[in-house]
């Protein structure tokens, strides 16, 4: 798959390079299911009632006929008691844990306290170390996984964490993702932690205007708040949601503080930050926190960002854009059969978020080839100091929902990147990355400025 761009302002010069790879071949074995392990060979045969066992060991839980212990499942803020006919001779053998605490045991029955979250599910769970199968919804997962770790049924938890990971952009009432991420950190569950971050970072519009914003972590805001990668409709769309947050939450003032001051007012046009200044209660209560981002936002929009870069040091996130979908910063893309031939597009930006720029139009095209091609590249005569990071961000479906499947940064200096596409598999007519046969694209353009004096240390 390749991707170009050119820029077509002020002449016509190749920005553009594109990047291609190779899509993988991807074997997929078929009926595997046949064995032949000796027992096929001359006349034997696998005579095969695995599925009656296991329906006799579910009947084995369901009825306790020859049960050696029973489990007392209490909650501390409750007098209800869940009681479990169960064999030591199955707990023992999937949990560990439960081995140590048949073998401490001097009496016939094991009283386990549980938090009601998780006792709701002990039955399911115990149903598993017996059947090996469990139906999961969304609500459970945590719970489950809370006793899965805590009696050590490792294939549970690691399934359990595979499910969380794959069901993000399921549909649920309150929202699940932000949930799932404070988990993952109070866990250390690394891979979960960062999936949900990236979802979050990736789908940050949706999340800002769902009722999970709410529930935030401090920490979480602050790590979102850091991140040039966040895809979402504008910096405004962002500082609104922090003042609702701030609403709800009611943090002490150190956390406004720093929270405002990760804001890039810079990336805000003037005629919405005059208005900020003079309306928002957030920013007339902190006003004085955020002084002198205001007023280099405002330095920042009343000159070029190249005259400002010969006097002030331009390279820090105030000044860098994330991902914006607003049209000033770029434009969607929808690819129909991306595979039968090239195609191209063109679409006008804006030359910089600067209030000295932003009228000034620059025109971009894009090139869009299904075959690999090969690297070309040729340096770019730019304006010296800025150079156009471009992002394309790709959709795709998941549990049915449009989600940000994936977002490629093409840096000008080199205009490559080696993975664009490379496991979409656009040739499978079920790809994930095709939307009702179409590829989901959206373009954003972003001038990133480079200092021109060297800062003293
Ligand atoms: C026995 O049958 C079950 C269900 O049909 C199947 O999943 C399993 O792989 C079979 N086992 C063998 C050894 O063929
Ligand atoms: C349990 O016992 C009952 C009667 O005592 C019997 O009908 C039933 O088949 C038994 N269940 C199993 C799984 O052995
Ligand atoms: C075992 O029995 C002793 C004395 O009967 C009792 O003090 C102790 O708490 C019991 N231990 C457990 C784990 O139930
Ligand atoms: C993910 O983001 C895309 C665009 O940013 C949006 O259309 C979609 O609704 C979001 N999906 C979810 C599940 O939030
Ligand atoms: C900008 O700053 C980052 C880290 O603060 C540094 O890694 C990068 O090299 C700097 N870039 C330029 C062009 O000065």
């Amino acid at each position: 798959m390749a991707c170009a761009f050119q820029r077509r302002l002020p002449a016509p010069v190749y920005l553009g390079l594109l990047l291609g790879a190779v899509c993988p071949q991807t074997v997929e074995v078929e009926g595997a299911a046949l064995k032949s392990e000796g027992a096929l060979e001359s006349g034997g045969a696998v005579i095969n009632h695995s599925v009656a066992l296991l329906q006799r060991l579910e009947a084995l839980l369901a009825q306790g006929n020859g049960s050696d212990v029973v489990l007392r499942v209490q909650t501390a803020s409750s007098d209800e008691v869940k009681v479990i006919q169960a064999h030591a001779l199955v707990l023992s053998l999937q949990s560990e844990v439960f081995d140590e605490l048949l073998q401490s045991r001097n009496a016939s029955t094991l009283v386990l306290k549980e938090s009601p979250e998780c006792a709701t599910v002990f039955d399911k769970f115990i149903r598993y170390l017996y059947c090996g199968e469990i139906a999961v919804r969304l609500d459970q997962a945590t719970p489950l996984h809370k006793l899965a770790s805590r009696y050590r049924v490792w294939a549970l938890q690691q399934g359990l964490s595979l499910y969380m990971r794959q069901h993000l952009a399921s549909d649920s009432p309150g929202g699940h993702v932000v949930g799932w991420y404070h988990y993952a950190m109070q866990t250390g569950d690394a891979a979960l932690r960062d999936s949900c971050l990236q979802y979050l970072s990736w789908n940050l519009s949706a999340v800002l205007q769902s009722a999970e914003w709410g529930s935030v972590s401090d920490g979480l805001l602050m790590t979102l708040l850091q991140r040039s990668d966040l895809v979402l409709h504008s910096e405004l769309e962002l500082f609104e949601a922090l003042e609702a947050w701030i609403g709800q939450n009611q943090p002490d003032g150190l956390t406004v503080e720093n929270a405002l001051r990760a804001v890039r007012y810079a990336m805000i046009p003037p005629q919405q930050l005059f208005r900020l200044q003079k309306q928002s209660p957030v920013l007339l209560k902190y006003h004085e926190s955020v002084r002198d981002l205001l007023y280099m936002a405002y330095q920042f929009h009343s000159a070029s960002p190249l005259q400002l870069a010969k006097y002030f040091d331009v390279n820090c996130s105030l000044f860098t854009p994330r991902n914006y979908l607003s049209p000033a910063w770029g434009s969607p893309w929808v690819i129909n059969n991306p595979t039968r031939d090239d195609r191209s597009t063109s679409f006008q930006t804006q030359l910089g978020p600067s209030g000295h720029d932003s009228p000034k139009r620059v025109t971009w095209n894009a090139l869009f080839s299904p075959r690999w091609l090969p690297l070309s590249m040729r340096s770019a005569a730019d304006f010296a100091g800025v150079s156009f990071q471009k992002a394309v961000i790709v959709a795709a479906r998941q549990q049915g929902r449009l989600v940000v499947r994936h977002v490629y940064n093409f840096h000008q200096s080199t205009e490559e990147t080696g993975d664009f596409l490379a496991e979409a598999d656009l040739q499978r007519r079920g790809s994930e990355y095709l939307i009702d046969g179409s590829l989901h694209l959206h373009i954003v353009v972003k001038p990133l400025y480079h200092s021109l004096i060297v800062s003293k240390k």
